[in-house]
């Protein structure tokens, strides 16, 4: 579709490429080693065997050949609140498939930016988890998320688009990398960021028409999956063991990265006016803004809402409080924090635990 390759992201100055100082910065992060080099012989040596037998070559195991149209939905339109806005439906059809083809690269370009996030915290993990066995195993999920970027990379460039990382997501990836202890990385990353990551592949795996993008999540999937488990294996017994203040502290931390989510607007739609990346998509496909805004309130008037449609995964009730409530990070204290928040608390484990085999689940 010449339209799109047109308005290649990668072709535009200053969108990406382009680093700010908030870029780089130092870790206060303590580097730990051990001489103890004996195999733990629990849940985290499995973990560490599954990740070898189940590490894959994207090459051989994803079809790379098959042709992908940017401009049709990549997910089922009766899914998706922008296919159903009244407002849509009046532009004309080479601005609706302009505007799918944009909308559509800035949400895959979420999942890579944010498969990057996951690569560099892995390797925090690596070396600062005071554990020699969980020190192999973060080295394989380094290697995961080194491919998972690799797969988003090669699918981004097959639609021929990048679009910059969401404000959200770089406030919630940088309070990971910036956090001071371990734990924390594995909080914000193995519980927070992989149960968002992990509920988002799942419901893109059960409703994508696209086959590559249908085999791409699927594998990425599972190895989601076993990074979960790796954060509540490994952090459920530590947080068990640490003094009362230290646990509050963890609490604090992972009650502030679940705010950061719970008020970006990610349920069922990206359109955010503090977004530049979406205000972009919009530019380029010359909707204006103040119109498509106006549109979406109409939809929202009519009962077309951004609710998740059956079967599908919510990532906030069914993958990441239950995974804090899970290893201990909801104390008395922190629950009035989510209370005054006005953030539901949700514990029922039954998803979670069904995601944690690795394959796609139904709500
Ligand atoms: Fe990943
Ligand atoms: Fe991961």
């Amino acid at each position: 579709m010449d339209t799109v390759r047109d308005n290649n992201m990668r072709e535009m100055p200053g969108w990406l490429g382009d680093k700010t100082p908030d870029d780089i910065y130092r870790s206060p992060l303590e580097i730990a080693w051990t001489f103890d080099y004996l195999m733990s012989g629990d849940k985290i040596e499995d973990l560490y065997r599954r990740a070898k037998q189940d590490q894959w070559n994207s090459d051989e195991r994803l079809p790379w050949d098959l042709t992908v149209d940017p401009s049709r939905p990549m997910m089922n339109d009766e899914q998706d609140i922008y296919h159903r806005m009244p407002f849509f439906k009046k532009l004309s059809k080479s601005q609706q498939e302009r505007f799918t083809a944009h909308s559509t690269a800035q949400m895959l370009s979420q999942f890579l930016h944010g498969e990057q996030g996951a690569l560099m915290t892995a390797a925090c993990i690596t070396h600062s988890v005071p554990d020699a066995t969980a020190k192999l195993y973060a080295a394989t999920q380094t290697m995961d998320e080194a491919r998972h970027v690799e797969v988003f990379a090669r699918y981004c460039d097959k639609v021929a688009m990048v679009y910059p990382m969401s404000g959200w997501l770089k406030q919630l990836i940088d309070a990971t990398l910036k956090a001071d202890r371990y734990e924390k990385i594995m909080i914000g990353m193995n519980m927070i960021v992989e149960g968002l990551a992990l509920g988002a592949f799942n419901n893109m795996y059960r409703s994508t028409q696209c086959e590559l993008l249908k085999q791409l999540t699927f594998n990425v999937m599972r190895d989601e999956a076993r990074h979960v488990s790796f954060g509540h294996a490994y952090l459920a017994p530590v947080i068990a063991g640490l003094p009362e203040d230290e646990v509050e502290d963890l609490a604090d931390f992972a009650f502030e990265a679940v705010r950061i989510l719970a008020f970006a607007g990610t349920a069922g739609t990206i359109a955010s006016r503090v977004d530049p990346g979406f205000m972009l998509v919009l530019e380029n496909c010359e909707i204006d803004a103040d119109d498509f805004f106006a549109g979406l309130r109409e939809a929202e008037q009519l009962g077309i809402t951004r609710q998740l449609p059956p079967g599908q995964i919510h990532s906030l009730e069914h993958l990441m409080l239950p995974a804090i409530a899970r290893v201990g990070l909801l104390t008395p204290r922190v629950r009035s924090r989510y209370e005054e928040a006005g953030i539901p608390v949700w514990e029922d484990p039954r998803i979670l635990h069904a995601m944690e085999g690795g394959h796609p689940v139904a709500a």
